[in-house]
């Protein structure tokens, strides 16, 4: 599928970071699966609970 996949650059922790990332995934699978953030957690998974907010 074209422009399935996109860069993205940010400031992660103080730290510029960048990565190619699948347009459908989620924030909580980027941060977890490409920078092994562990602490970030899913809970509901249908944007309920809160468990994976993130400080913008
Ligand atoms: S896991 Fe994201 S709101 Fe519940």
């Amino acid at each position: 599928m074209k422009d399935q996949y996109r860069l993205v650059e940010f400031n992660l922790n103080g730290k510029d970071v960048s990565c190619m990332v699948d347009a459908r995934a989620s924030l909580t699978d980027l941060l977890r699966n490409d920078f092994r953030m562990t602490s970030v957690k899913k809970g509901c998974e249908v944007g309920e609970c809160g468990a994976c907010n993130v400080l913008i």
